[in-house]
């Protein structure tokens, strides 16, 4: 079985083609990242014109190097949601389009799934095990059961921890996009110079925060002599930055692992997901977490981590593999939480 699968949800134009044995034939992908960087941010709206001019070339890229012709394709998939919705309806449209005009199975993949199921692409490993998701978007851990069966362990109740990465480099100068950026700046800091908080650490439960680790950043920021942040003070914040989120992922993943082996008793495997699993940082300081005999920390390679398409194909051949498609009239979703059942965090603006 073949799938081609097709993301568009934030600010990468991408397409790849997959194989059932999990085989990436072909995996391409355009960053608009020049496109946004004079605004600091992603614009929405720039960013749907600009999937929408890029996504057949791309998609003609994928079926060129995959060498493939779209009637030996078994399925189409695209990103339904969550994400930015101008995006995702460009992307659902192509893949409708294909399907309607090939006679082939359309998918809508969540894209949180798509991180979710990564691992079993790259690592083969099987279900049940603990997801910790860390993107731009969201953050959350998962008991991941089976395809389609998720059961939120926690999330946050402000920003995801990507958001708190992007904005600590916008106040610090560093642009955008901002996670990568603040990793390389910390390299040269001193973690131990600036006291930052660690939100939630040692509270009950799985949950996170966020806000209040960048608002100490930017008193800290306030705090300086004015005009006076040299590169060594932005080290050092971004140092104190990581070294804090570094601490309030252990202490949640440690309560989830114990939340999990409630339910799973035996072996953990945690997998980590989402762009900020790209941080090296912090996949090393995840790394404790395997003091324990018995808990396996699976890490996809980086350029798996952060958005892709190749991921939103294997979602898509997974469901097709259990005989499910879904309608061309099926409606692009803003919102579409992996658990339905988990309740909204409290305090929590539009996090899925
Ligand atoms: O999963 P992703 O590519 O898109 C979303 O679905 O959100 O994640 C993007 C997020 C951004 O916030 C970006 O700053 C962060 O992941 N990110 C990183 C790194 N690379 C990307 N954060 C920390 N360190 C990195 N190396
Ligand atoms: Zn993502």
């Amino acid at each position: 079985m073949r799938v081609l699968g097709i993301e568009t949800s934030c600010d990468e134009t991408a397409a790849a083609v997959v194989d059932g044995d999990g085989t990436i034939l072909s995996n391409e992908i355009l960053s608009q990242i020049d496109d946004h960087r004079p605004y600091g941010g992603i614009v929405p709206e720039v960013a749907a014109r600009a999937h929408l001019q890029m996504v057949d070339g791309i998609v003609d890229r994928a079926m060129q190097s995959a060498g493939l012709g779209f009637e030996e394709l078994d399925g189409v998939a695209a990103t339904g949601g969550p994400g930015l919705i101008g995006g995702v309806i460009v992307g659902v449209m192509t893949a409708k389009a294909i399907a309607a005009v090939h006679g082939l199975p359309f998918l809508a993949v969540n894209h949180l799934e798509g991180h979710a199921l990564t691992a079993g692409l790259t690592d083969g490993i099987d279900f049940p095990y603990l997801l910790l998701l860390v993107s731009g978007g969201h953050c959350q851990l998962l008991a991941v059961r089976g395809v389609g069966d998720y059961k939120r362990l926690g999330t946050t109740i402000d920003d995801a921890l990507g958001e708190a990465f992007d904005k600590t480099a916008k106040m610090l100068g560093l642009g955008y996009p901002g996670g990568p950026a603040v990793e390389r700046a910390a390299r040269a800091g001193d973690p131990a110079r600036f006291k930052l908080p660690r939100p939630m650490k040692g509270r009950a439960g799985c949950g996170f925060s966020f806000s209040g680790l960048k608002t100490s950043v930017r008193q800290t920021v306030e705090g300086l002599p004015p005009g006076e942040l040299d590169e060594r003070d932005i080290a050092d914040l971004c140092a104190g930055f990581q070294a804090a989120a570094g601490d309030v992922l252990i202490d949640r993943c440690d309560h989830a692992i114990a939340a999990f082996r409630a339910q799973h008793p035996g072996p953990v495997t945690l997998v980590i997901a989402g762009g900020v699993a790209a941080n090296s940082y912090l996949r090393g300081r995840l790394g404790f977490l395997t003091r324990a005999d018995d808990v396996t920390l699976v890490a996809p390679p980086m350029s798996l981590c952060t958005d892709n398409a190749a991921m939103i194909a294997w979602a898509g051949l997974q469901h097709l593999r259990r005989g499910q498609c879904d309608p061309l009239d099926f409606a692009p979703r803003p919102r579409w939480p992996l658990d339905p059942e988990a309740p909204r965090a409290v305090g929590a603006g539009v996090k899925a």
